[in-house]
């Protein structure tokens, strides 16, 4: 009886440990992976909360703009170099740089 107790609460904190991965919010990854390049403009990088320069990004359309993220474009490694970061994550991510520059309420195509 005693044996399972413990090995219930070992799963519990296992379980506890995955979650706090899926956590990460596309803010915690701009800050971990996109912020050398992207707030000072960095080889041309549309600097974060720019407006100007993301509504010409925008103009292509979300679909669009993940698709680039996620293979790379031009000097832009793949993922933005977030190696560990799944398709949800890079969403995230795009999502938060389009909402820094107020444009996430465009159209998404
Ligand atoms: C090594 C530098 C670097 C890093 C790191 C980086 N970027 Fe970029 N990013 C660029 C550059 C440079 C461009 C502009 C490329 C061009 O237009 O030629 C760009 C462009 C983009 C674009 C616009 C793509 C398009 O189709 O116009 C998005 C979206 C983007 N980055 C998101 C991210 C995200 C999200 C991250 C982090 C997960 C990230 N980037 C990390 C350098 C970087």
């Amino acid at each position: 009886m005693k044996i399972r107790l413990v090995s219930f609460i070992s799963l519990l904190w296992l379980i506890g440990c995955d979650n706090s991965q899926i956590t990460r919010d596309g803010q915690a990854i701009y800050y971990q992976s996109c912020v050398s390049c992207h707030d000072r403009g960095h080889g041309g990088a549309p600097v974060l909360g720019d407006d100007k320069a993301w509504s010409l990004r925008i103009s292509k359309g979300k679909t669009q703009l993940l698709q680039n993220l996620k293979q790379g474009y031009n000097t832009m490694p793949a993922k933005g170099a977030c190696f560990d970061c799944s398709d949800q994550e890079l969403e995230m991510v795009l999502e938060f740089m389009l909402a820094e520059s107020k444009l996430n309420q465009l159209p998404s195509n």
